[in-house]
């Protein structure tokens, strides 16, 4: 079965770029991306690029090479799926706030609700395809949903998780390590699981696509993400104990990463994993296992979320203490507040965390991130609800110069590792400063020997004896 026609529920940061990755590499498949959201479907067809809704590096060529030729934006959801042969569903698929599983589980029910608009308007028969991080067995929950439309349309159902990290998405996706398809084992599963194998053939060596059943691609997906958040909890763990006892932390890394059995990828200690997706799988999965009695499985996994909460709380602990217990009425710098570089994202920023802790003391904050908007600096805080929306404005403020943010304050926290950070004109940032003026880096990205020859007093994760 040759696909021509492709629908995207979902055009977030994993529809977006991965849809217009694909209709870049495959000119003969007609890719539509559609979301409920208008605002987000008019800046993806906004001819200004930088008014995209995801930033990511060399997206916006890739968008302005296919956009209105075979890569379409809408919010038309009913017509892009009766066209289509095949339909990725990439929707949001938040941790649980509310009922059974409150806090673990995932929400599936932007999930449900695509099932069940795909069920009412197919005509004919549908590969749909799970782009969404999910909970084992959600396949099955979709088949089941779809199976009972009573309009005799067949579907096939696919999982195929999408391993491309933020910040890096286009190169992870033109060059992915692997791309994994899971599917049904009969003859019709196994077709729309070729199906999708050619659409990626037609930039992804064959070797490097893997298909297993359906279980297995959903699991994996979960299990990748927590292997790669155990090693910066685990990494982190050890930052710990080398400000105990005189080690640094990234020439342990560097011992270790050479063994090529550890390897030396993800081992950059720092103030905290962020992102959509570990704390997020990690959850779900300390969920399930609960769910099947496995406790002794559930309790390991969960230490890495509580070795990841510590790690913000003592960055933030360590700022206190040292500016000589109270940083009432001090103002505090932010340089960054994305979850990581080179993305305008901030779901799960240690930022935040750290934020509302110093907040709570009484601190002011002033934040400069290159690509993060205000607005959503305020939403992050608003939605811990720790305290009013009027007092986080008139607690922390946002800067869009980075020296102006670094103006009279008493310390600089280095929160997101973006590049632009090591360039910086740090004499005159001193200058500026408060004294004794302090960096705390929280991705330890800076020179030490020149900050403090300048005259800094300078605190990395993972080094330094206290
Ligand atoms: C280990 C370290 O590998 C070595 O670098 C250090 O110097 C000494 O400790 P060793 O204990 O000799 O070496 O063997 P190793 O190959 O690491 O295996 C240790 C145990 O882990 C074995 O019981 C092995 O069966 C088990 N193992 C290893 C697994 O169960 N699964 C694996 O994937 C790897
Ligand atoms: C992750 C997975 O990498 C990706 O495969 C999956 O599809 C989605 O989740 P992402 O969250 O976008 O991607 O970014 P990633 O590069 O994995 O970083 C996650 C967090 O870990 C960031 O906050 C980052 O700063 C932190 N991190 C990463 C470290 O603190 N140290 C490291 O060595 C690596
Ligand atoms: P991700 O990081 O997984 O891509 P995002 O939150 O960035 O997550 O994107 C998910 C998108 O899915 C959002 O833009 C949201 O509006 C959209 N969405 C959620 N439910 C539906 C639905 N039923 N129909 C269409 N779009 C939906």
């Amino acid at each position: 079965m040759k696909i021509k026609n492709i629908c995207c529920i979902g055009a977030g940061y994993v529809g977006g770029p991965t849809m217009a990755v694909i209709a870049q590499k495959c000119p003969h498949i007609k890719v539509t991306v559609v979301d409920i959201n208008e605002a987000r479907i008019a800046a993806w067809n906004d001819k200004d690029l930088s008014k995209l809704p995801v930033f990511e590096p060399g997206l916006d060529d890739i968008v302005k090479g296919a956009r209105d030729r075979n890569l379409f934006f809408s919010t038309d959801v009913d017509k892009a799926i009766d066209e289509a042969e095949m339909i990725f569903i990439s929707v949001n698929t938040p941790t649980k706030t509310y009922g059974k599983g409150k806090g673990m589980a995932a929400d599936l029910k932007y999930i449900e609700l695509c099932a069940r608009q795909i069920a009412r308007v197919s005509k004919t028969d549908k590969i749909v395809v799970e782009k969404s991080t999910l909970p084992v067995r959600t396949a099955s929950a979709i088949k089941s949903i779809l199976d009972n439309t009573g309009n005799h349309v067949q579907f096939q159902i696919l999982s195929n998780p999408e391993f491309l990290a933020e910040g890096t998405a286009v190169p992870d996706l033109l060059n992915p390590d692997r791309v994994l398809i899971g599917g049904d084992t009969t003859p019709e599963g196994t077709k729309a699981v070729n199906a999708l194998v050619e659409v990626y053939e037609n930039w992804v060596p064959k070797a490097q696509i893997l298909t297993t059943n359906v279980w297995s691609s959903e699991l994996s997906k979960l299990t990748a993400n927590a292997f790669l958040a155990q090693r910066v909890s685990s990494i982190n763990a050890m930052s710990e104990l080398c400000e105990k006892t005189g080690a640094d932390v990234d020439e342990v890394a560097k011992a270790i990463g050479m063994d090529s059995r550890i390897g030396s990828k993800f081992l950059k200690a720092s103030v905290g994993f962020g992102g959509s997706c570990f704390q997020k799988d990690i959850l779900n999965l300390v969920y399930i296992a609960k769910s099947y009695g496995l406790n002794k499985v559930a309790d390991y996994w969960e230490q890495v979320i509580i070795m990841n909460d510590h790690q913000k709380q003592r960055f933030s602990d360590n700022i206190v203490n040292t500016l000589y217990n109270t940083v009432s009425g001090k103002k505090i710098t932010f340089l960054g507040w994305a979850f990581k570089k080179d993305t305008n994202d901030t779901r799960e920023s240690a930022a935040i965390k750290v934020a509302d802790n110093l907040l709570s003391e009484q601190a002011n904050i002033s934040v400069f991130d290159p690509k993060v908007v205000g607005e959503r600096v305020y939403a992050d805080l608003d939605y811990l609800k720790t305290r009013t929306t009027e007092e986080n404005r008139r607690l922390l403020n946002v800067c869009k110069d980075p020296y102006q943010a670094c103006n009279e304050s008493h310390a600089i926290a280095v929160l997101t590792e973006w590049d632009e950070f090591v360039d910086y004109d740090w004499e005159n940032i001193y200058k500026s400063m408060k004294k004794p003026a302090f960096v705390f880096d929280g991705r330890g990205i800076l020179n030490q020997k020149t900050l403090e020859k300048i005259g800094f007093v300078y605190y990395k994760i993972g080094s330094g004896i206290d």
